[in-house]
């Protein structure tokens, strides 16, 4: 039998009450279409950190160098620990650990999820939105600085404010041409691959950015030459953000830069019912990718187990689809769009009122 070694990383809030679920549907997919898992569990994120000090321990990157794949919830508890550790220490840390440069994040709705755009159907929406994942406004490059510092004086003449400002912060984007091409050949690639509508739409704002997103613009034509056989177009992402309402029909591949595809991939989950049924990845070429849901750890509705786990659980196919087990991966697709339609056990961010676990267990029912 076949086993890939999974390292599970829960993490806080709901992250914890999704991933149950998802762990359950991968048992019995996996037994149906004979192959085995490997789990290991890891408690990292913010709970870890109120204990340890830390979110991961120093050597974690080590540790889940050894993985096939990498299975995460959520990491943050608002309020109690600030946002940013779990965010730095958990999630960015180990995209950059192991250069998971593409975040793939299907926007494929399932019949019978919520629907919010009335004037399209379900199946008029298939397209995917690829976001760096490793550099530009993540690399967290910058700092705040009070009057006197060099930093401020290079900057003072150029606006009033910034003259009468007792402090100023700069953060830095950093967009390399090996990261942009490498990210935008990923969507070409994927683009003939999925032999749909063979079109990629690119992100910019080279009106306003003219630094990165013109060196972004330059290199997604160079790349778009080396595909004669997609479409290729472009859009800032203003407009852009306005047409995945207006017209998500019209878009096969989506690519974007870090900050931009995490802007328009909470948008785009608009299109699937919201974010407890929009699954994702972080693709790695050269160490063990990363699956996990958009949503965070919603300190709001966690331990109250009415979390969505269609989102981790789709989340899980999209793992399995990775390592190569289509069949496994269809098997559970097939079984949420036979729970999604029948529309009975649901949570009530999709207008039921299932607990989570009900949702995993007529999903698994289902399979
Ligand atoms: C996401 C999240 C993360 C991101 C946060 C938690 C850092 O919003 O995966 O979309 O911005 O990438
Ligand atoms: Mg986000």
């Amino acid at each position: 039998m076949k086993a890939h070694k999974i390292a599970v990383i829960p993490g806080d809030g709901i992250g914890v009450e999704v991933v149950a679920e998802g762990l359950k549907v991968l048992e019995a997919a996996g037994q149906k279409a004979g192959l085995s898992f490997d789990f290991e569990q890891f408690p990292w994120g913010c709970g870890y950190w109120l204990q340890h000090g830390a979110a991961m321990p120093p050597d974690a990157i080590d540790i889940l160098g050894h993985f096939d794949a990498i299975y995460l919830g959520a990491v943050g508890l608002p309020g109690r620990v600030h946002e940013s550790v779990g965010v730095r220490e958990v999630v960015l840390a180990i995209r950059s650990g192991f250069d998971q440069f593409a975040n793939v994040r299907p926007v494929q709705p399932v019949a019978g999820c919520p629907w919010y755009v009335s004037h399209r159907q379900p199946e008029e929406i298939d397209f995917v939105v690829i976001r760096e994942a490793t550099e530009g406004f993540y690399c967290n490059i910058g700092g705040r600085y009070e009057p006197g510092a060099a930093e401020v004086s290079e900057v003072t003449p150029m606006r009033p404010a910034f003259a009468r400002s007792t402090e100023i912060a700069l953060q830095t984007g950093v967009f390399s041409e090996f990261g942009c091409r490498r990210v935008i050949r990923y969507a070409f690639e994927l683009a003939r691959r999925r032999d749909g509508k063979k079109r990629v739409t690119s992100t910019t704002k080279s009106n306003a950015l003219t630094h990165a997103m013109g060196m972004w613009d330059e290199i997604f034509e160079q790349v778009a030459a080396e595909y004669p056989d997609c479409e290729h177009e472009w859009f800032h992402v203003d407009a852009l953000a306005m047409r995945f309402i207006t017209n998500p029909e019209r878009f096969d591949v989506v690519v974007a830069s870090n900050l931009f595809g995490d802007i328009l991939t909470d948008l785009s989950a608009v299109l699937v019912g919201g974010l407890g049924f929009a699954a994702g990845g972080n693709l790695s070429e050269t160490g063990p990718s990363m699956f996990e849901p958009p949503h965070g750890s919603a300190p709001d509705i966690a331990g109250k187990g009415i979390a969505n786990p269609i989102a981790a659980i789709l989340t899980a196919a999209f793992m399995l689809e990775c390592l190569d087990e289509p069949d496994a991966a269809g098997t559970i697709r097939r079984a949420v769009a036979a729970v999604v339609e029948a529309g009975e056990v649901l949570t009530p961010d999709a207008g039921g009122s299932a607990t989570t676990r009900q949702v995993g267990d007529a999903i698994l029912a289902a399979l």
